[in-house]
């Protein structure tokens, strides 16, 4: 199996130690590689796939948009989504595009609160940039029927609550500390919080004690949101889950094997932060 990822920078991903421990784990023959794309170059990138023998790859900034017009087949959420972050090379040497943050985000979610449905309370969003699409598809997917989506610049929130339809009502940034009082999640898809960013700008003062609080920002784990729901009572949800929960069904189309996000992962990724 040959798969890798293709960014620039791609240095700092993250991804080839996860399929590197899962090759070894389930003692599948292969390699996983950090392939340094230009952004002018993704399209014979992508082309060369099938040539080299490649079952696919995961993309990353600043690709998971830039594919899709490059790609043979782009599956529905995928396109919803408006980014892909696996490619799959079909049996013809076809090029699949899928996303599978939404479903990283989710699983990351049932693993802390095996309980939790997204169509039991409201979800609070805040971020409008591309995780927060995938977000919101994975809320959607998962039955979430009252989504409220905060964003600093309001007409990306506004374009988002179109595109997704009447679960997600765009709401005024200067609402956000007033709507999360019936939350059952509250979800951090900005930057901020970020090593080298300000916090997030949000009291969960109103909070209610049986809400989850997912902050997909995984440097630093424990941000300075997560401390404040940890300190609040509330379930601290943090970045890194999501980012090994959407590895892994990449990893079962390239190999017929839907691989654990173990412990023993996860501990060897926090190592690395
Ligand atoms: N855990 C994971 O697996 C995972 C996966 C994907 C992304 N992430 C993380 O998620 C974060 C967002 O990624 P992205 O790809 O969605 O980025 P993006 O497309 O650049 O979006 C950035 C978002 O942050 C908001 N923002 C930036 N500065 C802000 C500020 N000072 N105050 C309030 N909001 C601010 C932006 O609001 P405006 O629209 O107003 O600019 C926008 O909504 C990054 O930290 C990334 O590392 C994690």
């Amino acid at each position: 199996m040959l798969a890798g990822v293709m960014g620039w920078p791609i240095s700092h991903s993250r991804s080839p130690k996860i399929h590197a421990y899962w090759l070894a784990r389930y003692g599948v023959a292969g390699a996983y590689a950090p392939l340094a794309v230009e952004p002018g170059r993704l399209e014979p990138a992508l082309r060369g796939l099938a040539a080299l023998g490649f079952s696919g790859c995961n993309l990353t900034i600043p690709h998971k948009e830039a594919a899709l017009p490059f790609l043979d087949v782009v599956d529905e959420n995928a396109r919803r989504i408006g980014a892909v972050n696996c490619v799959v090379v079909g049996a013809r040497g076809e090029l699949i595009g899928r996303n599978y943050d939404g479903f990283g985000f989710i699983a990351a979610l049932r693993e802390a609160a095996p309980g939790w449905l997204a169509g039991d309370a409201p979800c609070v969003v805040l971020g409008a940039g591309g995780a927060a699409r995938a977000i919101l598809a994975g809320l959607i997917e998962d039955g979430a029927r009252d989504i409220r989506l905060f964003n600093r610049s309001p007409e990306r929130a506004g374009t988002l609550a179109d595109l997704f339809g009447p679960p997600v009502k765009a709401l005024p940034w200067a609402q956000r500390n007033d709507s999360i009082g019936d939350a059952g999640l509250v979800v951090n898809a900005t930057s901020q919080g970020m090593v080298g960013q300000a916090p997030l700008d949000l009291s969960l003062a109103a909070l209610p004690g049986s809400a989850l609080v997912c902050d997909i920002v995984y440097a630093p784990l424990e941000t300075p949101l997560l401390a404040e729901a940890r300190r609040m009572g509330a379930t601290p949800v943090d970045g890194l889950g999501m980012l090994l929960h959407q590895a892994r069904p990449a990893f079962r189309d390239w190999t017929g094997i839907m691989p654990e996000a173990t412990p023993e992962l996860r501990a060897a990724i926090v190592s690395t932060l």
